[in-house]
Parts: C-alpha cells; sequence; structure tokens
C-alpha cells in the first residue's frame, strides 16, 4: 500500500490538477493499493474525483468521541462518509497536539469498532537513534497502545523516523526491512490473536530512492508526505511500488 499525507497542503484546483496528472499517468490496477490522506476540508472533492476507482481516501487524523468536541471528527462520523482509513498518532500529532500511546490506543480502538483502517504511525527521534533506543522507543509505542487488543489486517503500522520526515535523510534501507521485521513480531506478541499487520515505511520517500525500499521482504509500501504532493513523483512512486511488488 502506497498513502499519501499531504498534511495541511492542497486547494480544490491544485487537487483537481493533481486528479488528472496522477490519473493519467497510473495503471488502474494498481488503484487498489492507492491510499490518499487530504485535510478533512478536501476529504468530499477527493472522493468525487476518484468515485469511480478503487483509490482509497482517508483522513489524516480522528477524535475518540463525537459531541461537544469543537473541531472534531469522530470514527462514526468518518464511517458514515466512507472513509477508508485514518491515520493515527502521527509524531506531528504527537508533537504538536500533545498526543500519547493511551490516547493514540483509543483513537485506533475507535476506528478498528467503525470498521475501517488505521495506519497507526510510529519513530523515534534522532536523539533515541543515535543512542541505539530505536527498538525500545517504538516497542514501547507499540505495546503502550495496542495492547491486547484484538487486530486484523485493518491495521496498519507506518514505521516513520522522526528525523527521516521532511529532512531527505534516510535510513539503510536494509536497516529499515530488519526493523520493520521487529515491528511485525512486537505487534504479533502484543495483540491478543497474535496478528502481523502490513508496516509501510515514511521518511523522506521519493521516486529515487523508492525502489530500495519496495524490494526488501519486510516492506509493504511507504508513508509519504513531501513527494506526494507532485502528482508525476507519486506517480513514479506508485508505479515503482507496482513494479516491484508485481501488482
Ligand atoms: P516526508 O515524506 O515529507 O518526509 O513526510 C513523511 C510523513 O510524515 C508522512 O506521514
Amino acid at each position: 500500500m502506497i498513502v499519501a499525507n499531504w498534511k495541511a497542503n492542497g486547494d480544490t484546483q491544485k487537487n483537481y490538477q493533481w486528479f488528472k496528472t496522477f490519473h493519467s499517468l497510473v495503471d488502474t490496477k494498481v488503484l487498489s493499493c492507492v491510499g490518499i490522506s487530504p485535510s478533512h476540508i478536501h476529504f468530499h472533492q477527493l472522493k468525487t474525483l476518484f468515485q469511480k476507482t478503487d483509490v482509497m481516501i482517508g483522513v489524516q487524523d480522528i477524535d475518540i468521541e463525537g459531541g461537544a468536541r469543537t473541531g472534531s471528527i469522530s470514527a462514526s462520523m468518518a464511517s458514515h462518509e466512507d472513509c477508508s482509513f485514518s491515520l493515527v498518532g502521527h509524531s506531528e500529532r504527537r508533537d504538536f497536539f500533545n498526543e500519547d500511546n493511551e490516547l493514540i490506543g483509543k483513537k485506533i480502538h475507535s476506528v478498528l469498532q467503525h470498521n475501517f483502517k488505521a495506519i497507526l504511525c510510529i519513530g523515534e527521534t534522532l536523539e533515541e537513534h543515535k543512542l541505539g533506543k530505536t527498538k525500545e522507543k517504538l516497542k514501547s509505542q507499540i505495546t503502550d497502545s495496542i495492547s491486547k487488543l484484538n487486530i486484523d489486517e485493518k491495521l496498519i503500522i507506518a514505521y516513520e523516523p522522526i528525523w527521516a520526515i521532511g529532512s531527505g535523510k534516510t535510513p539503510d534501507p536494509k536497516e529499515v526491512n530488519s526493523i520493520h521485521e521487529f515491528i511485525k513480531d512486537v505487534v504479533q506478541s502484543a495483540t491478543a490473536n497474535n496478528f502481523e499487520p502490513k508496516v509501510l515505511y515514511g521518511g523522506s520517500v521519493n521516486d529515487h530512492n523508492a525502489a530500495e525500499f519496495f524490494n526488501k521482504e519486510y516492506i509493504d509500501g511507504a508513508l509519504v508526505g513531501g513527494a506526494s504532493l507532485d502528482a508525476d513523483i507519486f506517480a513514479n512512486i506508485v508505479n515503482t511500488y507496482r513494479r516491484l511488488k508485481k501488482i
């Protein structure tokens, strides 16, 4: 799966141009592996543009419940609008909005209860990376948010080292591959039903480095920020995925 995280970018005109370009460059067969998370305000525009395709349109965040929570959208609201997935626990949410593992766990629970996919984002800081504490950090992010839940393929993990986001720096794909294997093991032992999830890599993925990630066994796709804003580049990434994963 290749997911575009548009963050707080886009406008109706740019999104329309993006759709036209992207759609003309990508084979329809691979579209069921593509997810786009625009801002909430553009969710329906993207739903409409891609309505005749299998592209999944999702949201970048969700609240734990509905009602008197100004500014929020709930999982129930999103599921009524046929939302395919929600990112949960992105490092920018953890950092700017003080989201902790407990809250993130509640968000995941709410999304899964409403029957759409949750993409749980985890990752270490540069300092933790340098101190060799990456696995310790990832393990606590996983166990503190999804322990004992009954999980199925609706839970996807995105490994996004914080220092790789928007920096142009990426870890060695071989190292990412072994971290993904570790993540799959941790999720398997943390969940009630020993479920092995798909794991996406995120952090400065572009059309030059995508192949090095996609040809690794445990890297099941990518979560793409900056490079997903350019339809040509994102289409190249999706086409690389299609070629290497033989879709
Ligand atoms: P970049 O691809 O811009 O590094 O962003 C990654 C990200 O945060 C996706 O969620």
